[in-house]
């Protein structure tokens, strides 16, 4: 039975809290906003005899506090933050990194500036494309009005959104747990994210520079990152492979963990092969 280390490293203006499991090729899971690691809970139960999961809360969300500073939570900055959990653990070699949404595009600025420390990327119900004017607005009136009244306006704005029709109606208390990792996200961090995202660069054109092996997913019934998206984002990585995950909304790896792991697991063996035929082992 593995057992799991849980504890928090320090990066600059604050900690940030990981839960670390399994044996095997490192696979860092970058949860989505205003969410936690514990989207990750399907994945950190059934993969552990396959791959070593570390599941961090981002500065601000689950149980890691947000810095005195942290007014804008820019994704290169939430990038450099996993970086440094990877050094706080000593893990010199290359991982796979996975995220969900705007883990995802966390995920893509990690790729921008660590290339080198990629094994493999899996792009999960996110975008490459940057915020058109009118959605950064609206994301600053969101950061504005949450800073006033609370996360309520947000959650209720995300929710419907967020899960496939059948997940909704026939898992009621999925729907309530995200609901209550969302109204608990403090919102100073939820502020703080909204301002980070709304300033994300366009990775669109840089899709065709990543070189390493890698998977999208993305649930049939995404209504935030259609399937039709991220087919183009899989095309425009060279030898990008596109899994569509049925009776799955947004939250793919939540809603269908079966088949997102089955995914997952495929993607971590084809990695596997090609670095044996690549890379002879040494006797
Ligand atoms: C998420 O799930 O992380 C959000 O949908 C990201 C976003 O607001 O763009």
């Amino acid at each position: 039975m593995n057992s799991a280390l849980e504890q928090f490293v320090n990066v600059p203006g604050t900690q940030l809290w990981f839960k670390d499991v399994g044996q095997g090729v490192p696979l860092l899971l970058v949860h989505g906003f205003p969410l936690d690691h514990t989207m990750w809970s399907a994945q950190i139960d059934a993969l552990p005899s396959r791959c070593r999961l570390i599941a961090p809360d981002l500065r601000g969300f689950g149980r890691s506090p947000l810095g005195a500073d942290d007014d804008v939570l820019t994704m290169e900055r939430l990038a450099d933050d996993l970086a440094m959990l990877l050094d706080a653990l000593e893990i010199g070699g290359p991982v796979v990194l996975c995220g969900l949404s705007m883990g995802g595009y966390v995920a893509l600025q990690f790729v921008r500036q660590y290339a080198s420390r990629l094994h493999g990327l899996i792009l999960c119900d996110t975008r490459a494309a940057a915020d058109s004017p009118e959605a950064a607005a609206a994301r600053l009136a969101m950061a504005d009005r949450v800073l006033r009244e609370g996360n309520a306006p947000l959650v209720e704005a995300m929710l419907p959104r967020m899960l496939s029709g059948g997940t909704a109606r026939n898992h009621p208390r999925v729907l309530e747990a995200l609901r209550r990792v969302m109204m608990g996200t403090s919102p100073r961090t939820v502020a703080a994210a909204q301002r980070g995202m709304a300033r994300r660069p366009d990775m669109t054109a840089a899709l065709a520079r990543i070189s390493c092996p890698t998977l999208v997913v993305v649930g049939a019934e995404d209504a935030s990152s259609p399937p039709a998206e991220m087919r183009a984002m899989a095309d425009a990585i060279a030898g990008a492979r596109y899994v569509e995950i049925p009776e799955a909304g947004h939250l793919a790896p939540l809603e269908n963990p079966a088949a997102v792991n089955a995914a997952i697991l495929g993607f971590l063996d084809g990695i596997a092969s090609r670095s044996n035929t690549t890379q002879p082992r040494e006797e």
